[in-house]
C-alpha cells in the first residue's frame, strides 16, 4: 500500500487486530505490517512467541503499535490474558507462521499465549506460513495446513514464491508482503452484503494506441481510481474482474486482473465477462481514437517531412456498446473527467451511456482528475439529487461509490 493510503480508513479504523509472531526470519516484515495496521487506524496488539523474540524485538512492536508487545501467557496483568485477547480482537492473524506453530495449532495446544488466545476466540483467524520451501512441501506440515484450513476454517494467507532466507534461493514459501496480508486482514473485517459472493467487473487505467511500432496515442490516467475500487470491492467480499490497460500498479490481491492494450482489446475483454457481472465500473479512461492505418515501420522524421497528419478513427464506446449485454438487475457505474460545464456533461453522459451512477471530477481542479492520489468528485444518479464529496483519497471515494452500489444492490435484489 502507497504511504499515502495509510490514514485511518474502513475497514481497520477502530478496530482489534491480534498479530501473532512467530519465530522466523520473515518477522522482521511484520514489524512493518504492525505499523501499517496502525496507521490505517487498527488497534494492534503484537503477540510474541519465544522463538519470534530471537529475530525481532518487542521493543520493536510497542514502538510501531504503541502498544506493549505482549510475549507471556501468564502476564503480570492478572486476569486470563488470553481471553481477553480472544474476545476483544476483530481478527486474529499469524505472520509469520513457523510449522511449529502449525503443528501447534492443528492440534489445539496451549503452551503459549498465541496459540491459547486461538482458542478463546471467535475472530476470524489467518495463518500467514512462511518456512523454507522443503520443510513446506513436507506432507506433514501440509497435512497440519489442511487440517486447519477445512477443520477449523482458518484462512490460509500465502505462501508467495520468491526468494527465501539467504543461500536458500527461491520457492514457494516466502510470507506475503505486508500490503498484501493488510488486504487479507481488511477483507475478513470488511465482508458484507450485499458484496459477498457477487461478481464486480472494473475497467481502468488508460489504453494506448499504436501509431507505429514504437509510438502511441494514450493519456495520464494512471488506473489509480479503478485499482482502488477493484480492492475495496474483493474487501467486501466480491468476485472481483480487474480489465487494465497499462499501469505501473500492483496488481490488486485477490483480484483476477486481465491486462490489455488497446480500447477494442478493452471492450473485446468487457464484452466477455459482462454478462455474469453484478456490478461494472467503467473506470478506464480510453483513448476515443486510433490511428485509421496501422503502419508497420517507424514514422522517419527525413520521410514524413515537417508537418505530419495522422487520420484517426472512432474506438468503440465500451459502456454504451456493452449495455445490451449487462446482466438484469445490475448496477453500472460511470467516470466523467471534464473541463468545463462538468455536471452538465456528466448527467448527459449518465443518461446517454444508461449508468446507474455515475462520478463526475474536474480535471483542472487542484487534487483531482488524473495522476493524483485524491480526488474531488460529484456522484450523479437519475433518482437523486447531485451529491458533492469533500476531497478524500481515491481509497475514500472508492468506498464512498460502493456504498451508494450497495444501496442499490439490495434495493434490486
Ligand atoms: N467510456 C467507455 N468507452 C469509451 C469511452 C468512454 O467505456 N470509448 C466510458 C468511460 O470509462 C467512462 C465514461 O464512458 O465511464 C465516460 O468517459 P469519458 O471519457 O468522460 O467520455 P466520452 O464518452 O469519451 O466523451 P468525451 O470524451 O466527449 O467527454
Amino acid at each position: 500500500m502507497s504511504d499515502q493510503a495509510l490514514i485511518p480508513r474502513r475497514p481497520w479504523n477502530g478496530r482489534h487486530v491480534v498479530l501473532g509472531v512467530t519465530g522466523g526470519i520473515a518477522a522482521y516484515k511484520s514489524v512493518q505490517l504492525a505499523r501499517d495496521l496502525t496507521r490505517l487506524g487498527a488497534v494492534v496488539d503484537a503477540v510474541l512467541t519465544a522463538s519470534a523474540q530471537k529475530f525481532v524485538a518487542p521493543m520493536s512492536f510497542q514502538g510501531v503499535t504503541g502498544r506493549p508487545a505482549l510475549t507471556d501467557l501468564f502476564s503480570p496483568e492478572g486476569g486470563a490474558l488470553h481471553i481477553r485477547l480472544g474476545r476483544e480482537a476483530d481478527v486474529i492473524c499469524v505472520a509469520p507462521a513457523t510449522a511449529d506453530f502449525l503443528a501447534r495449532a492443528a492440534h489445539g495446544r496451549a503452551d503459549d499465549l498465541i496459540c491459547t488466545t486461538l482458542l478463546a476466540t471467535r475472530a476470524p483467524v489467518l495463518v500467514c506460513p512462511a518456512m523454507n520451501d522443503r520443510m513446506f512441501a513436507h506432507p506433514q506440515v501440509q497435512a497440519n495446513l489442511a487440517h486447519l484450513r477445512d477443520r477449523l476454517r482458518y484462512r490460509i494467507v500465502g505462501p508467495a514464491e520468491g526468494a527465501l532466507a539467504v543461500g536458500e534461493g527461491e520457492g514457494p514459501g516466502r510470507m506475503l508482503d505486508p500490503w498484501r496480508i493488510e488486504e487479507h486482514i481488511g477483507r475478513a473485517l470488511g465482508e458484507e452484503q450485499p458484496f459477498a459472493g457477487r461478481s464486480v467487473l472494473v475497467t481502468a487505467g488508460p489504453t494506448r494506441e499504436a501509431l507505429d511500432p514504437v509510438r502511441y496515442l494514450g493519456n495520464r490516467s494512471s488506473g489509480r481510481m479503478g485499482y482502488a475500487l477493484a480492492q475495496a470491492a474483493w474487501r467486501r467480499g466480491a468476485k472481483v474482474s480487474l480489465i487494465s490497460g497499462p499501469s505501473h500498479l500492483n496488481s490488486p490481491e485477490g483480484v483476477d486482473l486481465v491486462r490489455v492494450e488497446t480500447a477494442v482489446e478493452m471492450h473485446d475483454a468487457v464484452s466477455a465477462l459482462i454478462p455474469s457481472a453484478d456490478v461494472t465500473v467503467f473506470a478506464a479512461a480510453v483513448a476515443d481514437f486510433r490511428a485509421a492505418e496501422g503502419r508497420d515501420q517507424k514514422m522517419k522524421r527525413g520521410t514524413e517531412g515537417p508537418e505530419v497528419s495522422i487520420s484517426l478513427t472512432a474506438n468503440p464506446d465500451i459502456a454504451s456498446e456493452t449495455r445490451g449485454q449487462r446482466k438484469p438487475g445490475s448496477v453500472a457505474v460511470g467516470f466523467a473527467l471534464e473541463t468545463e460545464d462538468v455536471l452538465e456533461h456528466a448527467a448527459k453522459k449518465l443518461h446517454a451511456k444508461g449508468f446507474d451512477l455515475l462520478v463526475a471530477n474536474d480535471a483542472l481542479e487542484s487534487g483531482a482528475g488524473f495522476e493524483v492520489p485524491t480526488n474531488r468528485v460529484t456522484l450523479l444518479s437519475a433518482d437523486s439529487a447531485p451529491e458533492e464529496l469533500p476531497l478524500l483519497t481515491k481509497e475514500e471515494v472508492a468506498e464512498e461509490v460502493l456504498d451508494r452500489v450497495a444501496a442499490r444492490l439490495t434495493t434490486s435484489a
